[in-house]
């Protein structure tokens, strides 16, 4: 079957087909983890639903919403090699008709960690998700353990919300030394690169402590020593379900997660971390 590329929503109704479907919401860029999302959705489903859309309300007005990379093209082209049925490409007008007012508010939740650096992001990344879910109607959606928050939000969201969804979590893709894939790394110099490696090295040297405190001053050591090129956003240990901070004697899986700024491109990154095992 040919690829169909739906632009609106009379598109993509027309596009539906019998069967389970599964959705892979992405900014577009495609890369790798994006790849590996669709392969997922692929083996669970009959149809599988790309989104391709640059959400504007998750975006700050000093983020880099116009900057962001944008390669339709060559995305197509990522997603007629996975074997995709249906592309979603909305325009900003298709999505937020004028006289809008009712969003998602991610809570307190959305308010820690990454929500502290990035004020009102998550109400906008829950407020794309559920008008994607309402319009494609999936069975089941797929997203990257890479944005850990988010992922811990989108299932909060279809549980407070009773959104008819299954949501299936996939891990982090990485290049081979470690860096995290990501659409804004294209931004990244070959210097920018090597001082980008510091934080899945402090991620890797905090995950081999077992305590809250050494996993905090083993991530910490390994980011002073990438230097003052990589400014440091926030390292935080946090519970997966909620990302509040753990306690010293917390048990079991947390999620260690870093944001940086190196030159004028903000990373993020995370790994899951066993405390205190016994
Ligand atoms: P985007 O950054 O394009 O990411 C789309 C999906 O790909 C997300 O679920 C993200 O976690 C996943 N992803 C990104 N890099 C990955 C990697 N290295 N390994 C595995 N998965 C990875 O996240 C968004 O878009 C938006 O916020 C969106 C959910 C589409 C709402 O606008």
């Amino acid at each position: 079957m040919d690829l169909i590329v739906a632009r609106n929503r009379a598109d993509l109704l027309a596009a539906r087909r019998e069967g389970t479907v599964a959705l892979v919401p992405t900014m577009g860029a495609l890369h790798e983890g994006h790849r590996s999302l669709i392969r997922q959705a692929r083996v669970r489903s009959d149809q599988v639903v790309v989104s391709i859309f640059v959400n504007p309300l998750q975006f700050g007005p000093s983020e880099d919403f116009s900057r962001y990379p944008r390669t339709f093209d060559d995305d197509l082209d990522v997603c007629r090699d996975e074997g995709v049925d249906v592309v979603f490409h909305p325009g900003v007008d298709d999505m937020y008709p004028p006289g809008r007012q009712v969003s998602v508010s991610a809570g307190e939740m959305g308010r820690v960690v990454e929500g502290a650096s990035r004020p009102g992001h998550f109400d906008g990344v829950l407020t794309v998700v559920l008008k994607l879910f309402n319009l494609v109607r999936p069975d089941l959606a797929v997203f990257g353990q890479k944005d850990a928050q988010q992922l811990a939000l989108i299932r909060r969201m279809v549980a407070d919300l009773d959104v008819p969804v299954e949501i299936l979590g996939a891990p982090t893709v990485r290049e081979s030394d470690g860096l995290a894939l990501s659409s804004r790394n294209r931004y990244l110099s070959d210097d920018d690169r090597k001082v980008a490696l510091g934080l899945s090295r402090a991620l890797r040297a905090g995950a081999a402590q077992l305590t809250p405190d050494k996993i905090r001053t083993a991530a910490h050591e390994v980011l002073a020593q990438a230097g003052p090129r990589l400014e440091l956003d926030y390292l935080a240990l946090v519970d997966p379900a909620t990302f509040t901070d753990v306690s010293e004697s917390y048990h079991g899986m947390a999620v260690l997660a870093v944001a940086a700024r190196v030159g004028s491109t903000r990373l993020i990154d995370n790994v899951t971390v066993t405390l205190n095992p016994s």
